[in-house]
């Protein structure tokens, strides 16, 4: 079992707390997508979980649908129980690392995921993307990013676990996701990851939102 296989059955908890912006990230990356109520794009999550971004997603976009991806059987069940009734979502066991996407997606969008890759894979991702989308395709990224200094990353934590329990947040589940975030996160410098957008063959990569630790990358596959 990962470490998200075990966070799987908790993981929704606290969610919306542990992300105290929650209501402008989303919002700047589903706006982001630049699609409109009636337009039936078809969307890949990458690394789902839940399917808490799918889920915004398909909100703003009724005509659109989502499959959803993760190598985490629990987290994709978990995805299942609250999706799986409505045909606009399905699911898919994958591997973003070593799996095929398939092409001519619409969209790709990914949050919170690709920060656990080692910088060669995240690289790789970037380009499969790419490859993956539509001419004029969009992806968008919400990511962790590493700050430009340890006092930078430290004011920013110190900052994100404050707003966290004043939004409610249960001690445990923060507890759970600090421990998850020294065991697993390999942050990169967010004009690296612009870079790297942009070498994988993306012609326009934009960062419309930044608050905390994270970010919310655009990046557009030329037409
Ligand atoms: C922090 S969670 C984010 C889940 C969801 N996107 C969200 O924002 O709530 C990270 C997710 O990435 C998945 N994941 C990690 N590495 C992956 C990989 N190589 N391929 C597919 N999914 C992966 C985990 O199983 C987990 O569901």
């Amino acid at each position: 079992m990962s470490g998200f296989d075990n966070a799987a059955a908790t993981y929704d908890r606290s969610r919306h707390a542990l992300i105290p912006d929650y209501d402008e990230l989303y919002g700047a990356a589903v706006a982001a997508l630049e699609l409109d109520q009636t337009q039936t794009a078809c969307i890949l999550d990458l690394g789902a979980g839940t399917g808490g971004f799918s889920q915004e997603v398909i909100n703003a976009y009724p005509q659109a649908q989502a499959e959803l991806s993760d190598l985490s059987v629990p987290m994709l069940e978990q995805a299942r129980a609250r999706l799986g009734a409505d045909p606009r979502f399905s699911f898919r066991e994958l591997n973003i690392v070593t799996g095929a996407f398939g092409d001519g997606w619409d969209r790709i969008i990914s949050s919170f995921v690709i920060h656990h890759l080692p910088h060669e894979a995240k690289r790789e991702v970037f380009g499969n993307v790419c490859r993956a989308l539509k001419p004029g395709g969009i992806f968008v990224n919400i990511d962790q990013v590493q700050a430009c200094s340890q006092a930078v990353q430290d004011i920013h934590m110190r900052l994100w676990k404050k707003d966290a329990l004043a939004a409610g947040a249960l001690q445990q589940d923060l507890e759970d996701g600090l421990a998850r975030m020294e065991a697993m996160d390999i942050n990169a410098d967010l004009d690296d990851q612009v870079l790297w957008l942009k070498r994988a063959g993306f012609a326009r990569v934009d960062v419309v939102y930044r608050n905390y630790f994270w970010a919310v990358f655009v990046a557009r596959k030329p037409v």
